[in-house]
């Protein structure tokens, strides 16, 4: 059964170019995201996925169209309980980062947001589940590899306990055994707790492998959804 947390009717965005001319770079898009499911969205560079993407977290207001969070409508910006179950997963996780401060200090941030405890215990138990180790807790994020400081920045979101994530590009900086640890642990994490993702993604393979269903972008239009699995 099927359960739709987020629905995207008709988004549209236009950007000005350099020439100051008007362009659309997302139009009229209508996707729908399902609990525990990966949406693909493929596309050459420049389609507009993330803009896409970006308007169905609320880090960009579309100039039209509508989202809807589990049936209800969402305005812009995205504020309350949809704002922390609407989280978003960088292609580079150091801008997830302050790097200034420790692993442990980034942790600590959702923790409060939520209202959680955390202690040691409570740190250890997020981070685990994605490979990495009370060692890792003191470092700063220039201290830890390409793919640990990804799925740091993973367990972090999972903190806010998210329904659905935006993962664009999440493996594209990352070598290829990297590549596939991450895959490894987003699904492991997607079985667990039933998210959403739209995987945002250049390689068919990838998007082939990884998700239920893709959609292609091109030149700011969806072409008609196909089912990979
Ligand atoms: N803030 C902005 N202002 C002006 N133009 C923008 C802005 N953001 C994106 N664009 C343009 O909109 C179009 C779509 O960009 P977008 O980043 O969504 O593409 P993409 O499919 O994610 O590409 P890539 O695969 O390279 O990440 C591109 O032509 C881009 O230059
Ligand atoms: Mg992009």
């Amino acid at each position: 059964m099927c359960e739709t947390i987020m629905e995207a009717v008709s988004l549209t965005k236009h950007f000005r170019s350099a020439d100051k001319t008007w362009f659309t770079a997302v139009d009229g898009a209508s996707i729908s995201l399902q609990k525990g499911k990966t949406l693909g969205l493929l596309g050459q560079s420049g389609s507009g996925k993330s803009t896409l993407g970006q308007m169905m977290v609320g880090l960009l207001r579309p100039d039209s169209g509508e989202l809807f969070f589990h049936g209800k409508l969402l305005s812009y910006p995205i504020r309350g309980q949809a704002r922390r179950r609407i989280q978003i997963l960088f292609q580079h996780p150091e801008v997830s980062f302050n790097p200034q401060l420790t692993l442990r200090q980034s942790l600590v941030e959702p923790f409060k947001l939520m209202g959680k405890p955390f202690d040691d215990g409570a740190i250890l138990s997020v981070i685990e589940p994605f490979g990495l180790h009370a060692e890792h807790l003191a470092r700063y994020p220039g201290e830890l590899s390409g793919g640990e400081l990804q799925r740091a920045a993973l367990a972090r979101v999972t903190v806010l306990e998210p329904e659905m994530i935006l993962l664009d590009e999440p493996t594209s900086m990352l070598d290829v055994i990297t590549q596939a640890q991450m895959i490894d642990f987003l699904r492991r994490y997607q079985q667990q707790h039933q998210t959403a993702y739209l995987f945002i993604t250049h390689s068919t393979a990838l998007a082939e492998q990884f998700c239920d269903e893709i959609v292609k972008m091109e030149d700011g239009h969806l072409l008609k959804e196909r089912n990979t699995k």
